[in-house]
């Protein structure tokens, strides 16, 4: 495998640059740059005026470490190909770092086309080959280069219904004449609403749901799209159907809860403004912005509202209506409508929602009343085609949604609340069939009741299309117990049916908010599933755009007042600090924490200020806020912890990941600051919170009867699980009382039948706490067990994806619980993911974007022997496989370029493991660094490493 003889065994990544470059040998290295990016994505288009490059590194050298990088920059392949680089030519750079590279050549202009490639220097000095080329595109960098209107047709006269007032949407349409010679097209579309965008009768792009969500009045973002071969010489037409979307459609329960505003958050008239600009080969530039000479009308789309559904009439269809020569004379012009706010206008950062996969039904059957119910085999979100329907016009079918059936058959939609979600198609008696697929809505759903069939349908008369937002898969999780293994599945389609557009709590029913605290408990358990990058960078400024005047961050963000009692809380608001630290810690970015810092800040001094005084939150400190207390440690099983407590622990932890961000980001006065705040929180913790001998206490009597706190009537105890595990979690506690905790966090698992307790805020950190106070084989227990409330209850129970409740639904038994809370799609309980990759496979960061990462699987004593866990990190794919085989362990890892892995390997003893059949110390590609706790320590660099030892 070795090519060239090591230099230098184990390079200090961090004082990389002060190694001698050119010193070793004068053989070329392997090393090739590969999977450039620019802000996080392929070939994107951004606004920001130094975007970050990043590359991973492919060699077969162990040990492989970039000692040097270059990138060069130019206006086109061609300069790029013969090295000039006439935008930025960083020269040789010494440095290990491969992501996060700012850009720092010439100024970008709007418009501008930039073409990279990147070489790199390995730990000889030897330069690698140059990587292929990539490139990214600058968006409109000033709002005055929009010249397009805000256009619109208001139709809000026409929404008819007593409950919902669904008006339909309105089409859009213009052409123009095209001179020959078109060199390239673009697209710049944004609207307060939904759009969907055609050009010459064809949609433009797969994005669902643009321009996106956002507080609309601050900001919203628009799409870039190249329509170079769109266009053509001669007349075009363009085309956009707008709907109300999150702007003017209704939102969460405002209606369940009978708020005054129900819909129209926002504005109630969705808009349109989209400038199509064209480059001729000679130069010339024309544009196409939409403005008062648009045509506009409505058609087949009746209704159509994220929440409740569509509604498509195809008699009012406009055949051909987004292609040149169609007849609008009856069509009028569009209404333009003049910018009421300053909102800024920016590039879209995420990434879209797009069909991810089509899902073929399982079984379809008939129910007594003559309707059809097909079971997806899948619960997930997203919507379902009809194909090749056959009827008489003016034929009528009906797609009503649920996520499981009741034991009669009949679909179970009470949990969808006052969502609608319904589908509604109306025939046009085509004889050749008719296909459809809504735009503007999206359920959550495993089962789909048609009616208005005229025969039997077969298992293709519909297609289930799952749609999420595009975060690149970058895990795998796999063990030889198939129940776990469908425990991940389970978890990895909660996160898909929940990652759409903002991280929702729940896809089915009538809330799909950006709920905070389900967002924190579980952002790094996503990290493992996908790269959240992008989509977690743009809802943090979600969550910045909705920080409420007092400075804390809202309960779900964005924040339009679905109901006038909803302000932050405990538990939930510390995602604005949690969210962007996993960023930072898993993708080394710090220019979100830096961005974000001075209200990261306020916010912390909000808390300071809240805690009177005593540093931490005394019983009854958060009585000002509805629920009181906050929602505390939600859906837990018997006595409350109290929120009290559990919003000390959070002070604590967030000033601590305060002052590692501060460091991380040179605001040194800060970091002293919030590391002094964390440590005297913890000590006020400890005086208040335990007793002299380490056991979690709390003044019950100051919560009275429990009145107004969730759950209160159950009573308060600080004795609970969910209080030692976050406090061992959270490092709260002193080494000593740290033990003891972990030994009170055992005997309460004991007290409650060998099984968990916890809610919302509580399961995070469970599994986690039992390991860290060495008790991963009671971790194992209630990972494995199957009887209520445990996760794979839920497994032999059916599910598909994870429950909101532990108990949604019990085979033979039904569905307990209040039936419209309780959502069958909810990932909060799936953050159990963390402890699988972190613990069972062993896969955790170090150094913040991996540069550096550990290795350190736990071996279960029973129930599993086998677990292979890949991630593949901001650097390159990582690998942790286990495997028992008698006393013997194998373990195979792999560890990317320019990485380093510390790995601890369980073992009976020091000498007892062997890469390869090679006793480690006699291996020059590792670092013995010490035998403990039954773990060999060992320190490799890049590679592939086949481990085996004695562990018995
Ligand atoms: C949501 C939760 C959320 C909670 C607040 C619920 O209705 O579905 O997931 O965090 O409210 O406790």
């Amino acid at each position: 495998m070795m090519t060239s003889k090591l230099c230098v065994r184990f390079v200090d990544l961090v004082v990389v640059a002060s190694f001698t470059i050119f010193s070793c040998t004068n053989s070329a290295s392997d090393l090739v740059p590969v999977n450039l990016r620019t802000e996080y994505k392929i070939a994107p288009v951004v606004d920001t005026e130094s975007p970050r490059l990043s590359w991973e590194l492919n060699s077969d050298v162990r040990g492989q470490v970039q000692s040097a990088y270059q990138v060069l920059v130019a206006t086109s392949p061609e300069l790029l190909a013969e090295g000039e680089a006439d935008l930025w030519d960083s020269e040789q750079v010494r440095s290990n770092v491969t992501n996060q590279v700012e850009y720092a050549g010439k100024p970008l202009q709007s418009r501008n086309v930039c073409f990279w490639k990147v070489r790199s220097w390995d730990k000889d000095g030897e330069p690698g080959s140059w990587s292929p080329i990539a490139s990214w595109e600058m968006g409109l960098l000033d709002k005055t280069e929009w010249q397009a209107e805000w256009i619109g047709n208001d139709l809000t006269a026409l929404g008819k219904g007593k409950v919902y007032h669904l008006p339909p949407s309105p089409f859009f349409r213009k052409e123009m004449e095209l001179k020959s010679g078109v060199k390239s097209a673009r697209l710049y579309v944004t609207s307060l609403g939904l759009y969907e965008f055609q050009i010459n009768g064809k949609r433009i792009g797969n994005d669902y749901f643009s321009p996106g969500w956002t507080d609309y009045d601050k900001r919203v973002y628009y799409q870039t799209y190249d329509i170079t071969s769109n266009v053509s010489e001669g007349r075009n037409a363009f085309g956009a159907i707008l709907a109300d979307g999150w702007y003017a459609g209704y939102l969460g329960y405002a209606l369940l809860v009978n708020n005054p505003v129900v819909k129209n958050f926002y504005g109630d008239v969705p808009l349109l403004k989209a400038q199509i600009e064209i480059e001729y080969s000679n130069g010339e530039k024309e544009l196409i912005a939409t403005d008062e000479t648009w045509k506009t009308n409505h058609g087949p789309i009746l209704e159509a509202d994220i929440l409740n559904g569509e509604t498509y009439d195809a008699n009012f269809e406009f055949v051909n209506w987004s292609q040149e020569g169609f007849d609008d004379a009856l069509w009028k012009y569009a209404a333009v409508y003049p910018a009421t706010n300053d909102r800024l206008i920016e590039c879209y950062p995420g990434n879209p929602v797009q069909i991810h996969s089509e899902i073929k039904p399982i079984a379809v059957n008939r129910t007594e009343d003559g309707k059809y119910i097909f079971d997806m085999g899948q619960n997930f979100a997203g919507l379902v085609r009809l194909n090749s329907v056959m009827g008489n016009k003016g034929d009528t079918i009906v797609l009503r949604f649920g996520e499981m059936l009741h034991t009669d058959g009949k679909l179970m939609a009470e949990n969808l609340r006052k969502a609608r979600a319904i589908d509604t198609y109306i025939l046009k008696g085509d004889a050749k069939g008719e296909t459809w697929t809504p735009r503007f809505t999206f359920h959550g759903f495993q089962y789909v009741e048609v009616s208005g069939f005229r025969t039997p349908p077969t298992l293709d008369a519909i297609t289930g299309l799952v749609l999420t937002t595009i975060t690149p898969e970058v895990g795998s999780f796999e063990t030889d117990n198939e129940l776990v293994n469908q425990l991940y599945s389970n978890i990895v389609w909660t996160q898909r049916s929940n990652f759409l557009e903002v991280p929702t709590d729940c896809p089915q029913r009538d809330e799909r908010l950006g709920w905070t605290g389900d967002a924190q408990v579980f952002v790094q358990a996503a990290t493992y599933n996908t790269d959240i990058a992008a989509f977690f960078s743009k809802w943090t400024v979600d969550l910045n755009d909705a920080q409420r005047p007092d400075n804390t961050y809202p309960i779900y963000a964005p924040a339009p007042p679905i109901r006038a009692t909803d302000t932050y809380s405990p538990g939930w608001s510390e995602a604005g600090i949690i969210i962007p630290y996993t960023l930072f810690r898993t993708y080394g970015d710090t220019r979100i924490v830096e961005r974000f810092w001075p209200n990261m800040t306020a916010y912390l001094r909000f808390m300071e200020e809240k805690s009177d005084g005593n540093l931490i939150y005394k019983e009854g400190s958060f009585e000002d806020i509805r629920p009181k207390g906050g929602f505390g440690d939600w859906l837990s099983i018997g006595k409350k912890t109290p929120p009290d407590l559990l919003a000390s622990i959070y002070f604590a932890y967030c000033s601590s990941l305060m002052h590692e961000m501060a460091l991380a980001i040179g605001e040194e006065g800060d970091a002293a600051y919030f590391k002094k705040l964390a440590a005297n929180i913890r000590q006020a913790f400890q005086e208040h919170y335990t007793d002299g001998e380490g056991r979690f206490i709390t003044h019950a009597a100051a919560y009275g009867d429990g009145a107004g706190y969730v759950d209160g009537h159950m009573g308060f105890d600080g004795h609970t699980q969910t209080a030692y595990a976050n406090a061992i979690f959270k490092n709260m506690l002193d080494p000593d009382r740290k033990e003891i905790a972990g030994k009170h966090l055992v005997d309460l698992l004991r007290a409650h039948d060998n099984k968990l307790s916890t809610g919302f805020l509580g399961v995070r950190p469970l599994l986690p706490a039992l390991s860290e106070t060495g008790r991963s084989d009671l971790a194992y227990m209630l990972l494995l067990n199957e009887e209520y409330p445990s996760w794979l209850f839920e497994v032999v129970n059916g599910a598909t994806t994870i429950w909101e409740r532990w108990d949604s639904y019990i085979k033979d038994v039904g569905f307990k619980n209040n039936a419209g809370m309780n959502s069958f799609n909810h990932y909060a309980f799936g953050s159990v993911n963390e402890w699988m990759f972190g613990n069972m496979a062993g896969i955790k960061v170090d150094q913040a974007g991996y540069r550096t990462f550990i290795i350190k699987p736990e071996i279960a004593k029973e129930g599993i022997s086998f677990v292979e866990a890949t991630y593949h990190s901001i650097n390159g794919e990582i690998v942790s496989s286990w495997e028992k085989e008698g006393d013997q362990l194998r373990l195979q890892i792999s560890v990317p370029v320019n990485t380093i892995a510390n790995v601890f390997i369980p073992a009976i003893g020091p000498d007892k493991v062997f890469e390869n059949r090679q006793a480690v110390e006699n291996s020059p590609d590792m670092k013995v660094k010490g035998f403990s706790d039954g773990y060999l320590n060992l320190e490799v660099g890049s590679g592939v490493y086949q481990f085996t030892s004695e562990n018995q």
